[in-house]
């Protein structure tokens, strides 16, 4: 499929809102009890956020020619996720922010113990949704790795451990390696989850292929968490949605504060091409994946 502009912007909105009604029908409705922690729950993941993870697995699953029924509770688990990890990230006792796309926070919005329990209980959500969707794999071993993947790579060993070194990390200069450790973690594992869902979801990949789209999600979850350093220094808050110079504020060791905001910029390009060479033996069917790529090192939020 040959992906300009135009057409890719088209596929993100269907993605987009091939979620949005995912994660709408396995959401509990606001009038279910107990309500205000419902609310709290709809509020943050409905928000809208730009769907990212989502989008890496139905893009993933179209490269692999999947009917794309058979993902959608990957992707309505994978926001899950990653809105907890945001709504906990916000809180006073971590980044202590009180905007996230485009509106308070959670906690700003309910509490900070409606907060806690609405990531929770969105994290608990996820994997009632991977464990109970009827349209997706009914392959139960490729399931059962499913809620593997997912539980490693959000846990402590991926990106709740990330989290841990991001607090532990503050007003400390980290090296490279040391941040680049932490970005893998916080931000990359759960990119890494969103391509193997689709990639689980696949009755017949090779290994090769495999491998060449974990090469490809490695690259594209380490460009994407550094272009978010770079746009605290140089985005907006307006067009961010979120508080522009949160890290700096706090003290947060970036790649910006690092090595600078040029080399960091050379970084995303540097991984973009290694994300390109990743898909290189795939054909135009990846053209949506390399377009993913591009989007991660350009975007403005
Ligand atoms: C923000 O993620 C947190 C990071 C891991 C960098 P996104 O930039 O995907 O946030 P939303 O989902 O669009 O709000
Ligand atoms: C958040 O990283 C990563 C996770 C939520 C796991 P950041 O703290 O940089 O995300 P933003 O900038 O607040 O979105
Ligand atoms: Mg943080
Ligand atoms: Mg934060
Ligand atoms: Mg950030």
């Amino acid at each position: 499929m040959k992906i300009d502009k135009q057409r890719f912007e088209s596929l993100l909105e269907l993605y987009q809102q091939r979620v949005n009604q995912a994660l709408e029908h396995w959401l509990p409705a606001e009038a279910v009890n107990p309500m205000t922690l419902h609310k709290a729950m709809r509020y943050s993941v409905l928000a809208p956020g730009k769907r990212v993870r989502p989008v890496l697995v139905y893009a993933t699953a179209s490269t692999l020619g999947l009917d794309l029924k058979r993902v959608d509770g990957a992707a309505a688990a994978v926001e899950m996720i990653h809105a907890y990890s945001l709504i906990h990230d916000d809180l006073p006792a971590m980044d202590d922010d009180d905007l996230r796309r485009g509106r308070p926070t959670c906690h700003v919005e309910f509490d900070e113990a409606t907060a806690i329990l609405a990531g929770d209980a969105l994290q608990a959500l996820a994997f009632y949704v991977l464990s109970h969707d009827q349209q997706m794999t009914q392959n139960s071993a490729a399931k059962l790795e499913m809620v593997e993947k997912l539980s490693l790579f959000s846990g402590s060993r991926g990106m709740a451990g990330g989290q841990a070194i991001d607090l532990t990390s503050v007003g400390k200069s980290l090296n490279i390696t040391e941040l680049e450790t932490m970005h893998i973690h916080k931000t990359g594992a759960l990119i890494r989850t969103c391509i193997q869902f689709a990639a689980l979801s696949s009755d017949n990949l090779s290994d090769d292929k495999f491998h060449a789209l974990d090469s490809y999600a490695k690259a594209i979850g380490l460009s994407f968490q550094v272009q978010d350093d770079i746009l605290d220094v140089i985005g907006d808050t307006e067009t961010l949605g979120k508080p522009q110079g949160s890290d700096m504020q706090r003290n947060k060791p970036t790649f910006p504060s690092i090595i600078g905001l040029e080399a960091s910029r050379e970084k995303t390009l540097e991984l973009h091409e290694k994300a390109l060479q990743s898909l290189s033996i795939f054909g135009e069917e990846a053209d949506i994946l390399r377009y993913i790529s591009t989007w991660f090192v350009e975007r403005t939020h």
